[in-house]
């Protein structure tokens, strides 16, 4: 090992190297390399059976490694058909979906039973700041049966995070909870996990969560990653298709590169990366449409219109017919904040935001979402 090599391993808390999963034979995680740092918080997004669960379950060493490597703090802690440290001696804290509470155990008993060698009442206090901080002081006396599952979840949340572990690994800790509790809870998790300072794997299959809770986002599909990066990296420079749809409705126009560019109903696009005669696929999210409405139309011009105006909330969304210079149609959809409601057939004109269109070869495999 040289000593790049070991300073780099220093710096990481959960490093997992090629690591590959089958359930019979059929993969469910293919050569995976992750790595965490310390204090980090990292999301495993994906669809659903994508390989998340099983990429966690292999780090807490409920599942026995089949290829690959993982090492926490440096120290190995799984080699296929050598070393596995069980899940109790992985100093790791574990909140899965369906993490089951002791039932003969009250909430405050639940929390406290991991931390053991420390006098009761700093036991006590360090449950019961956690309790607060979660919204559940009011039942530490209550027996799980007493609780709701979104109460039990956060009840398992508190009880993960008391010994505070050097690693977290969370499987969609927040999804038994409305979407108003849901917020304030993720709040207050990332919140103590960062004043914890624990390394965190976090799973969702919601971009919002990932983007809201990360610091590096881990996008996943049938079992591989396909990009890691911050949230930022992964929504404005996605590197396939995949990427790009699985944060959110994207508009979707096949083209040919012509002169390095492609055109579109809404305007030309770059694509000189991209060889000439070449088919494209430009994806145009709905907030790249910025739409004005044109009020003193003249009658020999053919105009984009609006089809249907809904209000969201926080934004509207526009069903459009975008007319191109080519004359080539399309219906899009645009979003704008705030409430922005023209009327059916009112005439607009449409600015495109590069930022938010990438473009793509199109022979790349569908987006799959
Ligand atoms: N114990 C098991 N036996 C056989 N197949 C399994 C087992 N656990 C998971 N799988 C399969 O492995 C694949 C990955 O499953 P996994 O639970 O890791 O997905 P996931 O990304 O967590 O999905 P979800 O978002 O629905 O929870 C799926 O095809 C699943 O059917
Ligand atoms: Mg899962």
């Amino acid at each position: 090992m040289d000593a790049g090599t070991t300073a780099y391993r220093q710096a990481t808390a959960l490093t997992m190297e090629g690591v590959h999963h089958s359930f019979g034979n059929q993969p469910a995680v293919r050569e995976v390399d992750l790595d965490i740092a310390p204090g980090e918080v990292v999301c495993l997004l994906g669809p659903s059976g994508c390989g998340k669960t099983t990429l966690l379950r292999i780090a807490a060493g409920l599942e026995v490694l089949q290829r690959g490597r993982v090492t926490l703090d440096g120290g190995e802690i799984a080699v296929p058909k050598g070393r596995h440290v069980p899940p109790e001696k992985r100093n790791v804290g574990l909140a899965f979906q369906d993490s089951a509470l002791f039932p003969h155990l009250t909430v405050l008993e639940n929390v406290t039973f991991g931390l053991k060698g420390q006098p009761a009442h700093q036991r006590r206090e360090r449950a019961m700041t956690l309790l607060e901080q979660l919204g559940m002081a009011a039942y530490a006396e209550s027996y799980p049966h007493m609780l709701s599952g979104g109460q039990q979840q956060r009840v398992a949340l508190a009880r993960a995070l008391a010994p505070a572990p050097q690693l977290m690994l969370l499987d969609e800790p927040f999804s038994s909870l409305d979407a108003r509790l849901r917020d304030r809870i993720r709040d207050d998790t990332l919140h103590v996990l960062k004043k914890v300072g624990a390394a965190t794997l976090l799973v969702t299959h919601d971009p919002e969560e990932a983007m809201f809770m990360a610091d590096r986002i881990a996008l996943m599909r049938e079992g591989s990653i396909v990009q890691v990066g911050t949230p930022r990296e992964l929504y404005c420079a996605p590197c396939d298709p995949f990427v790009v749809a699985f944060f959110g409705e994207v508009n979707e126009i096949q083209g040919v590169v012509r002169d390095g560019r492609v055109q579109t109903p809404v305007g030309p696009v770059e694509a000189g990366w991209l060889p000439e005669g070449s088919q494209a696929l430009v994806m145009i999210r709905p907030e790249a449409l910025r739409i004005t409405e044109h009020f003193d139309p003249a009658p020999e011009h053919r105009y984009s219109h609006v089809v249907m105006a809904k209000l969201l909330g926080r934004s509207s969304l526009l069903h459009i017919c975008a007319h191109g210079e080519d004359g080539r149609e399309a219906h899009l959809h645009a979003r704008v904040p705030g409430v922005f409601l023209p009327a059916e057939g009112q005439r607009i004109d449409i600015h495109l935001d590069l930022s938010q269109v990438f473009v793509f070869p199109s022979t790349v495999a569908g987006t799959g979402t």
